[in-house]
């Protein structure tokens, strides 16, 4: 099917409700069952489409709700069929966070066209477009609508221009984008550094040089979503995104109603009906006691000014504060703020956007906490290599060195398309997975997430015990008095110096999610320590490789009994998404490992025992 989108007035709406507004506002914690009793209604409304699939919501529904993805897309085609579903697909990245291989790009988009996505979303973190070609065109092959986005970023300067974000890039990425045949185009600006006028700018300039129709997701962040629509609106704009009233503002979408009132009578009014709206409001208001503990809404303010002055999102800041937290260094976020421009300067200017934003954001962390660009992320190394694509300014020469010192893949980056060095992955996959799935749709689950994904499946098919988690409590910030702007007794000041900026931020951790995996995760440690035939005391001799900070035990690289040099790498480690590969404090013999695949660990477990040599 080809959806049709007529480039004329009205204002066409995406609904982003079940997508990205619950993933802003309540990480992604919506499940398939807080969606079908409203699924009907909301197809019913006359959406120009419906984002539901897709972002974090894979990763989420595996590695959290123990829910199928596959089978809430399915389920949610079954409700909607009138309304076109829309994914957001990260390019070559899929729903995943590193490049995967072509022949399992193309089974994705095809499966997940069979499984009922009629608009796919595609953008790649660098907007490298080489890294959109296969998927686009296997949706286009697929007979579906391929859109695709443009990452919207700045540098210092905060607006359009400056030394690499200028109207002729996007202008000249568009015309790439339309060229490589582009159903449509939307800029994604994922931060909400947007301004109103550069939205105009940028769109007529853009309504100028394309055919084909525009969309425009932004994030109310900043503050200034709203007036950025309305602007992108004057000067355009086909199509844009917003969500129910319940999960908009704040780091989500702009709302819906205030723009239905506001073109009404106008040339671009939407033809919406507000009393159709109304009801679903309702329903979502209903699952306030569900959704209420995810939501870090501690504050006062609905928006977060400091992206205005400094460009770090309120979430980004959120997602290093757990780091930090887990790593018990939170007195040094200053210093990781700081840091952060400095590395994305260094590794030329990402747009921060999954997965480079975890990227940046966790080596800005390392930098700080193990000395700067001395414990890098395989990601990153990856990135260095030209793995994700090329950097839109080149990556420090020191920086890019470094980085590859020991690489496997060698001290060259390479220039040419990443998917054209990736070996085809599908069959490994299928093979390596035979016993635990039963399908495609479990093959990619998979291939996409060979960790998490495998125990998902294995709790699926009952090979594996579903672990006990407790149901989400409230936070703080369900109470009154927190909404009110009191901080918990946790609540800490930072004076932060950016440039020649200075800001004072407080942060308050939110904290019930994050102290009860570590609870759990430390008896998970002491049952190993224990098992270790009394010898979690360290021999004469034997040095201990212990987690510098708390993750997922992703694989491990020696076995025991071999030989290892004191840097080897030895074991790795995801933390916050982003795998460090660790080495070995010693040279000396592996005497015993401690984890496998699969196991959560604490900061400070003892990971591996080597005896010095
Ligand atoms: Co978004």
């Amino acid at each position: 099917m080809n959806t049709k989108i007529d480039s004329t007035n009205p204002v066409k709406i995406t609904d982003t409700t079940l997508r990205d507004a619950h993933q802003s506002l309540a990480a992604t914690r919506m499940r398939t069952i807080d969606m079908e009793p409203i699924a009907s209604k909301m197809n019913a409304v006359g959406f120009h489409s419906l984002e539901v699939w897709g972002g974090a919501t894979f990763d989420v529904a595996t590695r959290f709700l123990h829910e199928d993805p596959w089978e809430r897309i399915k389920t949610l085609k079954k409700l909607m069929p009138d309304t076109p579903l829309q994914m957001l697909l990260r390019g070559q990245n899929l729903v995943g966070y590193r490049n995967y291989a072509d022949d399992l790009c193309i089974s994705f988009v095809q499966h997940s066209a069979d499984s009922g996505v009629d608009i796919f979303r595609i953008f790649d973190a660098l907007n490298d477009e080489r890294n959109l070609k296969t998927t686009t065109d296997a949706v286009l092959a697929a007979n579906k609508h391929a859109q695709l986005a443009l990452c919207y970023s700045v540098t210092e300067e905060g607006c359009l221009g400056g030394d690499v974000y200028t109207l002729e890039y996007y202008v000249n990425k568009a015309k790439i984008f339309e060229d490589m045949g582009a159903s449509s185009i939307c800029i994604k600006d994922m931060a909400g550094l947007l301004s109103p006028y550069d939205a105009y700018n940028l769109i007529k300039a853009l309504k100028e040089s394309v055919n084909v129709p525009l969309q425009l997701h932004t994030h109310y962040t900043s503050g200034m979503a709203s007036m950025t629509v309305l602007k992108a609106i004057e000067a355009g704009l086909d199509i844009v995104d917003t969500c129910l009233s319940p999960l908009a503002l704040r780091t989500s979408q702009p709302a819906i109603e205030p723009l239905i009132v506001t073109l009404q009578g106008t040339e671009r009014d939407t033809g919406f009906d507000l009393e159709k709206i109304t009801p679903l409001n309702d329903y979502f208001e209903g699952l306030k006691d569900y959704l209420g503990p995810f939501l870090s809404n501690d504050r006062l303010a609905v928006i977060d000014t400091q992206v205005l002055s400094h460009q770090v999102p309120g979430g980004m800041i959120s997602n290093l504060t757990s780091q930090l937290r887990e790593a018990e260094a939170l007195d040094r976020l200053p210093e990781v703020l700081e840091e952060l421009p400095v590395t994305r300067k260094e590794l030329g200017y990402p747009p921060l956007v999954t997965p480079t934003s975890q990227m940046v954001g966790v080596q800005s962390v390392n930098n700080v906490l193990f000395g700067r660009w001395n414990s890098i992320t395989s990601q990153v190394k990856d990135y260095c290599f030209g793995l994700y694509g090329m950097s839109p300014k080149p990556i420090d020469k020191d920086v890019l060195e470094k980085a590859l010192d020991g690489y496997e893949r060698g001290t060259n980056p390479i220039t040419i398309r990443p998917g054209d060095i990736l070996e085809p992955e599908l069959e490994k996959a299928k093979k390596d997975s035979s016993e635990f799935t039963k399908g495609l749709g479990d093959v990619l689950t998979y291939a996409l997430y060979p960790v998490t994904g495998e125990t998902f499946l294995k709790i699926k098919y009952g090979l594996q015990e579903k672990p006990e988690e407790p149901l989400p409590e409230p936070p703080s910030s369900m109470l009154p008095q927190a909404q009110s702007g009191n901080f918990s007794s946790r609540a800490r000041d930072f004076n932060i110096t950016i440039g020649n900026k200075q800001f004072q931020i407080t942060v308050d951790p939110v904290g019930s999610q994050g102290s009860k995996t570590r609870s759990v995760s430390r008896i998970l440690s002491q049952n190993v320590s224990n098992s270790l035939n009394g010898n979690e005391m360290l021999a004469e001799g034997e040095i201990a490789l212990v987690a510098p900070m708390p993750g997922i035990i992703i694989r491990e690289i020696c076995k025991e009994g071999d030989s290892v040099k004191a840097g080897a790498e030895i074991i790795v480690l995801e933390a916050m998404k982003m795998e460090n590969a660790l080495t070995s404090p010693v040279s000396g013999i592996v005497k015993s490992i401690n984890f496998k695949s699969g196991d959560k660990v604490s900061k400070g477990d003892m990971l591996v025992i080597i005896k010095e040599e």
